[in-house]
């Protein structure tokens, strides 16, 4: 069984889907692996802890020859696998609902896609969910890069000069990164609160010592489909939303948005009516810039200044801290093939519930019932 990392080709992905530590146990479980010259460098991972970890560094082509698994970061374009034997696997994110002709081109190549962002919401695949280990971080990155942005303090600071107040930071959507960017602008000494759609959400902002700003007027909402991700809301609901959002906005010093639906374009949450009631000064950060935005006009790695408002995102937020992000991300990818190892065949195989919701493509067919239609 040969495993491959390949350098991610994708511009601004600083992340590697293996480290070290995950070169070893891979080994451990009989495998030999093969990693790309500079694959680990934007994650500050030199090619020599790769080797001495028993891992091949190998320049381009070469390192994808005769691979039975490639594993990514962000999933490689057909071009950069030939090479690897017919009907290997690649492991990594896809983002399949937007990458349609990528998913068509693996199908037509005979690889068996596997989307990591499809694994299934279930406890034993938590330590298998890249989603869940980058949003985490990304929440974090999210209070830390809008402080930076922030012309003062977070916490309040008396001295002998005066006394600094306390932001307020309002965190929107209270998933993964929702709860990380409320805990860390906790640690920051801000003052959070935090709103989401989802009414189970309420309680967990509490536990973290931050103020719940909830629409309560709305008969019959609960805002959790399948898997505990988020539905889509009704206009009713939408409307109130904005009312509620509208008064509290204008009192924040520091907003962070997270709002995801997923195979949907984000739901947008600040108009920029709202951004003009907001002092000069606040901040804005914008966590699905990417998928559309939460917040009108903005702009993936560009800080657009609105109303003295300014408004910030990155297009890859986990990017920002490769390191951390690579080390989960390989530690993901390790749980997810570890679990199905079968010792007596010497490589994985995937059981139903797993398999099926992140098998993308198999026997030169696009197979995921996610994608049919
Ligand atoms: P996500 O990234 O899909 O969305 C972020 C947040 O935005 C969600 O909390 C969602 O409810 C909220 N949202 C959507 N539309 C909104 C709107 N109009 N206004 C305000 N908020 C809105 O969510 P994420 O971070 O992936 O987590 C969703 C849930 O799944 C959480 O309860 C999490 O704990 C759970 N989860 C469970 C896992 C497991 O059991 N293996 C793994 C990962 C998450």
């Amino acid at each position: 069984m040969r495993i491959a990392v390949l350098k991610e080709r994708a511009a601004g992905e600083s992340r590697v889907a293996m480290t070290p530590e995950t070169v070893k146990k891979f080994i451990a479980l009989g495998a030999t692996v093969a990693v790309e010259e500079g694959a680990g460098a934007g994650a500050s991972i030199p090619d020599e802890a790769f080797s001495e970890a028993g891992a091949e560094v190998l320049a381009g082509d070469k390192a994808v020859a005769g691979a039975d698994i490639v594993l990514g970061v962000q999933a490689p374009e057909v071009a950069a696998l030939s090479g690897a034997k017919d009907g290997a696997w690649v492991a990594a994110t896809f983002d399949p609902f937007r990458n349609g002709e990528l998913v068509e081109a693996y199908a037509k190549a005979g690889f068996e896609a596997l989307s990591m962002e499809f694994m299934p919401r279930i406890t034993r695949a938590q330590s298998m969910d890249v989603l869940s280990s980058q949003s985490n971080l990304a929440g974090y990155k999210a209070v830390i890069a809008s402080a930076d942005e922030y012309g003062r303090a977070f916490p309040m600071m008396m001295t002998a000069a005066g006394t600094v107040q306390a932001a307020k930071c309002f965190v929107m959507g209270v998933g993964v990164a929702g709860l990380q960017a409320i805990a860390t602008a906790k640690r920051l000494g801000a003052q959070v609160s935090a709103t989401d759609v989802r009414s189970a959400t309420k309680e967990q902002i509490m536990s973290l010592g931050a103020k719940p700003v909830f629409v309560e007027s709305v008969e019959g909402i609960e805002g959790e489909g399948s898997g505990g991700y988020a539905t889509e809301m009704s206009e009713e609901y939408q409307k109130a939303q904005a009312e509620l959002v509208s008064s509290h906005i204008a009192k924040q010093d520091i907003v962070i948005t997270t709002a995801l639906i997923p195979g949907r374009p984000a739901p947008r949450l600040i108009s920029d009516a709202q951004i003009a009631t907001m002092k000069p000064g606040s901040v804005i950060f914008d966590l699905a810039v990417a998928q559309g935005g939460n917040v009108e006009g903005s702009k993936p790695d560009e800080t657009v200044v609105k109303h003295g408002v300014k408004i910030i995102g990155f297009s890859n937020t986990a990017t920002h801290l490769a390191a951390d992000a690579s080390a989960l991300f390989a530690r993901n990818l390790f749980n997810f093939l570890s679990a199905f190892w079968d010792k007596k065949a010497g490589k994985p195989v995937l059981d139903e519930e797993i398999g099926d919701a992140v098998r993308l493509t198999q026997g030169g067919k696009v197979v995921n019932e996610r994608l049919a239609g």
